[in-house]
């Protein structure tokens, strides 16, 4: 069986939206795969009631508790590798990884991004939008890479952005894509139609070349 380990923050939404389509899909039969893992950097992460409600043991390495980034991070892997991983979500962590983090997972670690990368990476990323004035914005799934929000991209969703959005409007426009996206994202990683070779994203032969989702 091949283990997920997912990371959060928060909320969960994401989260909630990889265990409906593992459940739904029947990933343990149909792809050998399971969410064997949560760990959330925050005690109070809400998106841990999630994982405990499907039944996903759960963790937390608090960044907090923790007094240099190197120590962090150092736990946070023992309690990845503890689950021996075949893939690493990102779904909804929100900090900022070191390159020899990076590197330890190059290929199995991947991320949701609330935005069309390469444009608006960081935070506030519908803010940006907002006032950058674009005309669609969206979400992004991609291998994770040592420069923050510029890895290989596995597939992206585009929303239109309307004239009278406010950032929360759009937000949650994008937000529902992100949670069609990831669980199909993951499941290119898991089934092999996509890997990372020398920080490109390959296609293995006969998957069709892109993984495009249109939120209108
Ligand atoms: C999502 O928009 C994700 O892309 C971003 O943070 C948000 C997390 O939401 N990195 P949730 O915790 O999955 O509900």
């Amino acid at each position: 069986m091949k283990n997920l380990v997912c990371l959060i923050s928060g909320r969960g939404s994401n989260l909630a939206a990889l265990l409906a389509a593992a459940r739904d899909e029947r990933w343990p039969d149909a792809l050998g795969a399971r969410v064997a893992a949560v760990i959330s950097n925050r005690p109070q992460a809400p998106g841990l009631q999630v994982a405990a409600a499907a039944g996903v043991p759960t963790a937390v390495v608090a960044h907090a508790e923790h007094d240099s980034r190197a120590s962090f991070e150092a736990a946070l892997a023992a309690a990845i590798d503890a689950h021996m991983p075949a893939l690493v979500v990102l779904a909804g962590f929100m900090r900022v990884l070191t390159r020899e983090f990076v590197i330890r997972y190059a290929g199995r670690l991947i991320n949701v991004h609330p935005s069309l990368l390469p444009s608006f990476p960081g935070l506030a990323t519908h803010r940006q939008a907002l006032a950058a004035g674009v005309r669609v914005h969206g979400a992004t799934v991609h291998f994770v890479s040592p420069e923050v929000d510029r890895g290989a991209i596995i597939g992206q969703a585009v929303v239109p952005v309307l004239g009278d959005d406010s950032e929360e409007a759009l937000a949650a426009r994008v937000l529902a894509q992100e949670h069609l996206l990831l669980p199909r994202c993951v499941r290119r990683v898991l089934d092999g139609s996509v890997q990372l070779v020398d920080g490109r994203l390959q296609l293995a032969a006969g998957c069709d070349r892109d993984l495009i989702l249109a939120g209108w």
